[in-house]
């Protein structure tokens, strides 16, 4: 803070306890000390107002109020750059931010050892073992539900079925690859797709033709009536100009994130013929973000064993036998 604010942040609240104490004392002088049936003499729907002092318990707290923020100011920070005389962590190396004495961020930092001390080493634990035995455990698969329900949800649902441009995690179609270490790098690495857009390559009626054909091509699913689209020619525009990331089968690249394109579940940006075509004209940047270092790589293992419990419910339940 520039010393101006920190002026201004100090003339301000002390100068407001300073009036608060003067109105307080102030209307007190020239005023009875003692209590009578006096009014002050003008009444309103029969209730009248009795001439007396404010009780004196009254006074005194609100005398108190005023000498408590005044110990409050010395002891932490409180008056623009003033850092309070509480004692911080100055003597703590693991805190020095270059500052002493009591903050926020210190309290904050104490916490985070505090959770860090408590739940780092079973972090640790389930860090160490491979991905789909942490995803059999009862308990991780608790700490994962709550690192998804407080960071993944807002994009992928708080049942992490997905939602209009964010992929569903529960399901069996993958686009950068369902495998228990794939689901970690998406993770932790976070994931960009892009797929390009092809109006000006392959023109209006080539958008409409090869939406056509990925269309048709879903389920063998019909063409809507009054289509000027010929999926055949859509075909070869496919063919001339997709297979490269989408697969000569449609199926998808999983290194690419180019998503399977026979599956209409699949489809994150609605697999509708005007849906198709936007998606195919303007092109569509799918960004998933990094999370390592948000979280760490311990956590983004329980996160990893979270996400693939969605899709494998049935390996919760361990046998003997593997
Ligand atoms: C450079 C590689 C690349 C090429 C070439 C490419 N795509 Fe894509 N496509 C992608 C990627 C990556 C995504 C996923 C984008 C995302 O997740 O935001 C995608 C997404 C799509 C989607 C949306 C799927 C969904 O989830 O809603 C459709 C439809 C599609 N592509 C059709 C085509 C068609 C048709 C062509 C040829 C005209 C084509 N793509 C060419 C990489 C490509
Ligand atoms: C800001 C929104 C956002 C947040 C937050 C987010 N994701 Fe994602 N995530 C995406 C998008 C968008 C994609 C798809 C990227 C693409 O287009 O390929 C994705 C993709 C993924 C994938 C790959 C899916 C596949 O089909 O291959 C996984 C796994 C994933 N997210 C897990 C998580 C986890 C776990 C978290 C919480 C730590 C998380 N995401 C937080 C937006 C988000």
């Amino acid at each position: 803070m520039s010393t101006f604010w920190s002026l201004y942040v100090t003339v301000l609240t002390l100068g407001t306890l300073f009036a608060l104490t003067w109105l307080l004392l102030s209307t007190r002088k020239g005023q009875r000390s003692d209590v009578t049936d006096e009014t002050v003499g003008h009444a309103f729907d029969g209730i009248e107002e009795y001439d007396n002092p404010l009780p004196k318990w009254w006074f005194w707290l609100f005398v108190a109020t005023i000498i408590f923020s005044l110990g409050y100011l010395v002891l932490y920070p409180g008056l623009g750059n003033w850092k309070g005389i509480m004692p911080g962590y100055q003597d703590s190396s693991e805190f020095a931010n270059g500052q002493s004495g009591w903050t926020g961020v210190h309290e904050w930092e104490k916490e985070m050892a505090k959770a860090d001390a408590r739940f780092g080493p079973i972090f640790a634990k389930y860090a160490a073992m491979p991905i789909e035995d942490v995803a059999r455990e009862p308990q991780a698969l608790k700490m994962g539900a709550r690192l998804f329900a407080s960071n993944c949800s807002v994009c992928h649902g708080s049942d992490a079925k997905g939602a209009y441009g964010f992929p569903n995690l529960t399901d069996q179609d993958w686009r950068w690859g369902g495998e228990p270490e794939t689901i970690k790098t998406s993770i932790m690495n976070g994931r960009h797709g892009v797929m390009p857009a092809w109006s000006a390559v392959i023109g209006e009626q080539g958008v409409a033709d090869v939406a056509a054909f990925v269309l048709t091509n879903l389920d063998g699913r019909a063409l809507p009536q009054d289509i000027k689209a010929d999926p055949v020619n859509g075909q070869k525009i496919f063919a001339a100009n997709c297979v490269a990331c989408h697969g000569p089968e449609a199926k998808g690249t999983p290194v690419m994130g180019a998503p399977d394109l026979t599956h209409p579940q699949a489809f994150i940006y609605g697999s509708s013929f005007a849906q198709l075509q936007q998606t195919i004209r303007y092109g569509r940047q799918g960004q998933m973000p990094a999370q390592a270092q948000l979280q760490g790589n311990d956590k983004v293992h329980l996160l990893a064993a979270y996400v693939y419990s969605l899709s494998h419910p049935e390996e919760e339940t361990p046998t003997k036998a593997d």
